[in-house]
């Protein structure tokens, strides 16, 4: 038979036992992808490319992942990483992909909002905060496109 005492005994250390767990979940899921150089993941398509004489050129033709509106890609060049969009036939945005928040790089991308894996904030193509928990832009790039040569000037 069981005392009061043990009785709450027990009851404390389930209580403690289910709080802890709790907690430790929260953490853990907290923990993600923090490390901002981790730019594996997320659905963008990728491409590689070079800077050279401050700006990066990418031929866009139907096979390129920036060949339809609507579409964007992480583009990795010389150490630095930039996001694209194409938001009309003619026209293109590039970002950094560096997250305003802690800096991890941005990979995610669905229905014009790119998405950081690290903390959730949320950006349009323009780079305009969403979501937090960012709260600034992210940087802007000046491009120009002509004859399928897009030229972002870094
Ligand atoms: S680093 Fe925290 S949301 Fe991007």
């Amino acid at each position: 038979m069981k005392t009061r005492r043990e009785f709450c005994l027990r009851s404390c250390q389930a209580a403690t036992l289910a709080i802890f767990g709790s907690s430790l979940a929260t953490i853990l899921e907290g923990c993600g992808s923090d490390n901002p150089m981790d730019s594996s993941g997320g659905n963008i398509a990728r491409i590689q490319a070079s800077i050279v004489n401050g700006t990066i050129t990418l031929t866009i033709d139907a096979n390129s992942p920036l060949a339809a509106v609507g579409s964007a890609a992480l583009v990795q060049a010389s150490n630095s990483s930039f996001l694209v969009a194409r938001t009309a036939p003619d026209t293109f945005t590039a970002l950094t992909a560096i997250c305003t928040h802690q800096a991890c790089t941005i990979t995610g991308y669905n229905n014009q909002i790119y998405t950081c894996p690290c903390h959730g904030s949320q950006f349009n193509t323009n780079g305009r905060v969403v979501r937090g928990p960012a709260t600034n832009a992210l940087r802007t790039f000046q491009t120009q496109f002509a004859s399928n040569q897009l030229i972002i000037t870094v």
